[in-house]
């Protein structure tokens, strides 16, 4: 079929009333039906939730054509642009030509029916997009990306590429993936016995990246307000719905940010990109509410409305002790928050987003600012609804001595550490910094219950599909 009508994205045509003009529009079927005269043909070309409806007129189409179209088929179509009689939809397109770019055999097709669990349609990850859930999703998804960006060059940010290949593994942020070229079976050794890196590719053990922050700061150190944003790698054995071992994280790193300043632009953003996702994803929204969440709009604006609670761990330990309610793991000074305590602390408790400060430094990584009293850090955590931690984050230890000490203390190899010690040895400044992990701000913002489903292709243990 030659290409002599303007081709349209379903979201414009939608929108078009200059009914009789002929135009040519490229997408799948997502459903046929029809009657002896004519063929309705819903399709949908990803660009918008919506379906456009296309009405054929069997008599002047060849049985053969017809036949072909089913759930799933590809088709390239001319037609007119016609006011639409039928209820919710402007306009539907009356077929002049139709051309099948390629079938789906409806006998095997696993979209053919409507109504999959999520998690059958994880099974099928090579598929599920052209589900609605999951080209919502994944609207949602680039939506945010394109936020996250615009957010922090309109507020003076450079985005810095940090590594995703590493040779230190201080942050301690979760376990590592090794990357090795050195043959697993027969890996080159030294005299006692150990595995020879020096062998290996880069001269040394590497592994994939747990968090650009490191590296980060040293950007913030030059540029002064930097973010990273990329994936990330935590081989930790977590069959939980938030965690993922690839995951994508946000991190801003600023010089001259104190704690305060850091939760202020925390705050900031996160209202932002709920605020975008309302601007700019409204249809999407509303079908997953529809779909999965019915409190979904209204948690966002409620979010949006309020200020976040902001408190010292040692208080929102007193409050979990105080609170009777009986926790799977028990809470006291000292332990780690599990998700069942922050979601206490923000659901029940204060019932709106929480920012914990001031954690004890035993649970916290060697990077972060030592207060006066010797047993906390200046740390910051977001508690969300639903979610538990959505970013984690810290005013960093400037002082060389202090950052030394806890280098030592912690068993920290200081050699390997020497780069990074060289930001507090030269022109050192107060900073901070915080990490969102980009998967978790999906999930809060459209409604979807696990981590799997708002990342195109997950990996979890257990699971590298494609
Ligand atoms: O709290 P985390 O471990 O902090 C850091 O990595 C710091 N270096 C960040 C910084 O200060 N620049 O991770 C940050 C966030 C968490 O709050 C969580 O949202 C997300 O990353 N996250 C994960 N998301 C999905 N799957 C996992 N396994 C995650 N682990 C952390
Ligand atoms: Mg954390």
């Amino acid at each position: 079929m030659k290409e002599q009508y303007p081709s349209y994205k379903i979201k414009d045509l939608l929108k078009l009333t200059d009914y009789g003009k002929i135009v040519n529009l490229k997408g799948w079927v997502r459903s046929k039906r029809g009657n002896k005269q004519l063929a309705f043909i819903a399709m949908n070309d990803g660009s918008v939730i919506h379906n456009i409806q296309v009405v054929a007129e069997l008599e002047k189409f060849d049985e053969e054509t017809i036949k072909l179209i089913s759930t799933g088929a590809c088709l390239s179509v001319n037609g007119s642009l016609v006011e639409s009689p039928g209820q919710g939809q402007q306009v539907e397109i009356q077929a002049i030509n139709i051309e099948v770019y390629g079938t789906a055999d409806a006998a095997i097709y696993p979209l053919q029916k409507k109504g999959h669990t999520l998690e059958f349609l994880r099974e099928i990850a090579h598929l599920r997009p052209r589900t609605n859930t999951f080209s919502a999703v994944f609207r949602i998804r680039h939506a945010m990306s394109f936020a996250i960006h615009k957010f922090f060059n309109d507020r003076g940010f450079f985005y810095l590429h940090t590594p995703l290949i590493t040779g230190s593994d201080a942050e301690g942020a979760g376990a590592l993936f090794q990357v090795t070229t050195l043959d697993m079976e027969k890996p080159p050794r030294k005299e006692d016995g150990s595995i020879d890196y020096a062998q290996d590719f880069f001269g040394k053990r590497t592994s994939l990246t747990v968090s650009g922050q490191l590296e980060g700061e040293l950007g913030a150190m030059a540029l002064g307000l930097i973010y990273t944003f990329g994936p990330t790698f935590r081989a930790e054995n977590s069959y939980t719905p938030r965690h993922l071992a690839e995951f994508w994280m946000i991190e801003p790193e600023m010089a001259f940010y104190d704690i305060t300043d850091n939760m202020n632009l925390a705050e900031d953003m996160l209202k932002y990109l709920i605020t975008y996702a309302l601007e700019h994803c409204i249809d999407d929204l509303e079908f997953l509410q529809k779909m999965y969440d019915n409190e979904l709009i209204s948690r966002l604006n409620f979010v949006l409305a309020n200020p976040f609670e902001r408190l010292a761990y040692t208080e929102a330990v007193e409050i979990l002790m105080a609170s009777g309610k009986k926790f799977e793991y028990p809470v006291g000074w000292g332990t780690d928050l599990q998700s069942e305590h922050e979601r206490y602390l923000v659901e029940n408790h204060f019932k709106k987003p929480v920012i914990l400060t001031d954690y004890p430094k035993e649970i916290k990584a060697f990077y972060m600012k030592q207060n006066p009293d010797g047993k906390t850090v200046r740390a910051m955590d977001v508690l969300f609804p639903k979610i538990g931690e959505i970013i984690g984050g810290s005013q960093r230890e400037e002082k060389y001595d202090l950052l030394l000490n806890r280098i030592r203390e912690m068993g920290i190899s200081e050699k390997e550490m020497e780069w990074y010690l060289d930001t507090r040895k030269f022109g050192t400044a107060p900073h901070s910094g915080f990490g969102l992990g980009f998967e978790r701000l999906m999930l809060f913002i459209t409604g979807m219950a696990n981590i799997r489903d708002v990342i195109p292709f997950p990996r979890t243990p257990q699971n590298a599909e494609f």
